[in-house]
């Protein structure tokens, strides 16, 4: 089993420090990776980003994060990315990473991902160039998560993104804003590959369990909807991939509660 603790959208400053602290000292004995979704900070500063360095820094766990759109608010991300990546975090944006757990290769393929809606409600390329703007992003996104994927020599393989993959996991956000929380087209990048687990953050008012078309589990982990300094999802090395829906989409992986 490769465990994982996931968390998204902390949206640390200085009046967060140490809300999460007390319970990431034990994180070595309950996880074996944690994966941050991105919404790190509040407005995307240098002093935000070095209070995530302080309070998810030098863990006794490798930690793997992507940016939100919080963290790209003052337009600061390269200077925040730096300063996570000098606390020891390490910050995906389009790439892969692996990690040996014990006898298994762990992959992580990151990227922020963006809006654009899910299939049937979907912003499309017509019309004017800002538009078209809009949905080259996304697709640009989905096209390096499947790259990255794809790239990605791993036994139990985890796509990690800030926007959601999948309509599942905003149950309880208004109808009006899903093409702003996230894009089918991420789903589809997930489903292109071996991939076990796919988690996100950005819907704070979602809910956490979803499933992509392929079958691939979907957990939205922002904090507002965990509700804990962590969730951690045991996947099963020995059975990596998707399982059919059909067989239920909890197989193979639990959630164990850690309360801040
Ligand atoms: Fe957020
Ligand atoms: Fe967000």
């Amino acid at each position: 089993m490769i465990r994982v603790a996931a968390v998204g959208d902390v949206h640390m400053d200085v009046d967060v420090l140490g809300r999460y602290r007390p319970s990431l000292e034990q994180l070595g004995e309950r996880a074996d990776v944690l994966l941050l979704a991105g919404d790190l900070t509040r407005h995307g500063t240098v002093n935000e980003a070095e209070c995530v360095a302080r309070e998810f820094g030098d863990l006794p766990v490798p930690v793997v994060a992507v940016l939100g759109n919080h963290d790209y608010h003052s337009d600061q991300q390269r200077e925040v990315t730096k300063v996570l990546a000098a606390g020891g975090i390490t910050v995906l944006e389009g790439e892969g990473i692996t990690i040996s757990c014990r006898d298994v290769k762990f992959g992580v393929a990151g990227i922020k991902g963006f809006g654009g809606g899910f299939a049937g409600r979907c912003a499309s390329m017509f019309g004017e160039p800002e538009i078209k703007d809009f949905v080259r992003t996304t697709e640009r996104a989905a096209t390096r998560l499947q790259a990255a994927l794809l790239s990605l020599d791993a036994d139990v393989l985890v796509a990690l993104t800030h926007y959601a993959p999948v309509p599942d996991t905003l149950l309880g956000e208004p109808l009006e804003i899903y093409p702003f929380l996230g894009s089918y087209l991420l789903g589809q990048a997930i489903d292109s590959a071996p991939t076990a687990l796919a988690v996100h953050g950005h819907a704070h008012a979602g809910v956490e369990r979803g499933v992509t078309p392929g079958g691939v589990r979907v957990r939205n982990v922002a904090h507002p909807v965990i509700r804990q300094a962590y969730s951690v999802y045991q996947l099963d090395a020995a059975a990596p991939g998707r399982t059919p829906v059909s067989q239920g989409a909890g197989r193979g992986i639990d959630s164990l509660s850690h309360d801040v």
